[in-house]
């Protein structure tokens, strides 16, 4: 049974263990009518009393998952509770497949941290009653001022007033495409970017421009060169952690994108959500330029996907269009999660959590180091994901497919590829999928045995 190796010391034990059994719960990795470990036994294999194990089990009991038989003990119930609509993140229904295709945070304790905090709501009934009300466009004051906490993590700093709370990272992005943009406009980004900016553009009638990168992002001539044509007065960016290719850019490229943007008056819109995930994060394009740099960032990939809080800065003259765009598409983000959100930046639950996330990330990735080894792989060690450059002659729609057919899922770089620009091959995976290290170890093992013959 899968039960945590160690325990993080800033969640209370039993939490942790009930987290982990919930997860393998699940994940199916645990079955219904499985007999979980006597107490004892379980308190022993993980030092701690057992009075611990007893509390953890109590927790898994309260939720619905586990029932007690007197003298006899716990066992797995059935899955009711997926009957109930009990979300499963799966990967298009396909069964018996390993899906390192979704950028997704790795579940760690979040399940019971927010059973948690809708407890504490539940009781403080004047708070429920003022989620329940309309809030301001952008936000509730004290829901920006958690917004503002959030963004300085990635090192960005401003006025509340100019924080858009948003749901999630994609609803931003469709704001600012909204507030700054008209049909027919041509934005700029990297030739290989995110493919959900594909489909905020192709919604709004946006033509989109790639512009080729290197290994730290958007080559600058490149973007001289759309600018003195005047095609493009908008660019989106992810300068931190690009997805796919995890390319950060340094110091220097910052400072001369945000000063080719001054020059031909460009907006920015950079994309921080995987950025939320590095340990020094550098400083953000908006500290170059904050006065032309809208800055969006969420708590999707760091904390929970479906936690769906994105907070955005805003420069002061978009303020407005920003509201209005969040007004036309859902009037405001919904308050109940945002107020989620709000407690878990403001009590430091989410530092907790990233930590959390950016060690099991590097725990994962060392599990398949050594296999990885032979081949070309790009990554960083906060990324989700590795970037995998495979050897002539595979392509990689070719690959993604064959890898199909073994039973793993990956994204090609054609998802990524933006027009018919010349875009390398390569294949992105992602260590947030396999629902046990056997099962990531045993994909990445079939990702490595198609690549490595003939190399
Ligand atoms: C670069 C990038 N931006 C934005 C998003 C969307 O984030 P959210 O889930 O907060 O909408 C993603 C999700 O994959 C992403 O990779």
């Amino acid at each position: 049974m899968c039960i945590p190796e160690q325990l993080e010391p800033h969640i209370p034990r039993y939490k942790m263990i009930a987290s982990h059994i919930m997860e393998a719960i699940r994940s199916s990795r645990l079955g219904e009518g499985t007999k979980l470990p006597p107490h004892r036994l379980l308190a022993d294999r993980l030092g701690v009393t057992v009075g611990t194990v007893s509390k953890a089990y109590a927790e898994l009991e309260k939720h619905g998952l586990v029932s007690a038989r007197v003298g006899d003990g716990t066992y797995v119930r059935g899955h009711d509770h997926e009957d109930r609509g009990y979300f499963r993140a799966v990967t298009n229904g396909a069964q018996d497949v390993v899906d390192f295709s979704l950028n997704t945070h790795i579940s760690m304790g979040e399940v019971s941290l927010l059973a948690d905090t809708l407890a504490q709501l539940a009781a403080q009934t004047w708070h429920l009653h003022g989620v329940l009300q309309y809030q301001p466009d952008s936000g509730s004051l004290p829901h920006r001022q958690s917004g503002l906490r959030w963004l300085a993590r990635s090192g960005v700093d401003g006025s509340p007033e100019n924080v858009v709370v948003t749901n999630g990272a994609q609803h931003a992005l469709l704001c600012a495409l909204m507030a700054t943009t008209r049909p027919g406009d041509a934005i700029g980004a990297e030739v290989l970017s995110y493919p959900g900016l594909f489909a905020a553009a192709r919604y709004l009638g946006l033509r989109l421009r790639g512009m080729p990168i290197d290994e730290e992002g958007i080559v600058p001539e490149a973007l001289e060169e759309a600018c003195a044509l005047g095609v493009v007065r908008v660019v989106f960016c992810t300068p931190t952690l690009h997805n796919p290719t995890t390319a950060t850019m340094s110091l220097e490229r910052r400072a001369q994108i945000a000063r080719l943007a001054r020059r031909h008056n460009l907006i920015l819109i950079e994309d921080d959500v995987h950025g939320t995930l590095v340990t020094d994060h550098p400083p953000p394009l908006h500290c170059y330029a904050p006065e032309r740099t809208i800055f969006i960032s969420s708590l999707t990939k760091a904390v929970a996907s479906g936690l769906r809080v994105g907070y955005m800065l805003v420069p002061a003259e978009l303020r407005q269009k920003v509201a209005l765009a969040v007004r036309a598409s859902c009037w405001m983000a919904t308050p109940l999660v945002a107020e989620v959100a709000s407690r878990w930046i403001d009590d430091g639950t989410v530092d907790q959590l990233i930590r959390q996330q950016q060690e099991e990330i590097r725990r994962r990735k060392a599990l398949v180091a050594d296999l990885l080894a032979p081949l070309d792989v790009r990554s960083h060690p906060d990324s989700l994901h590795f970037w995998i450059l495979p050897p002539e002659p595979w392509r990689s729609d070719e690959l993604a497919e064959e890898l199909r057919h073994a039973g793993v899922l990956v994204k090609s770089a054609d998802a990524f590829a933006i027009g018919r620009h010349e875009i390398p091959h390569a294949i992105r995976a992602s260590v947030s999928g396999g629902d046990s290290d056997q099962i990531l170890v045993d994909g990445f093992r079939i990702i490595r045995d198609m690549l490595v013959v003939g190399l």
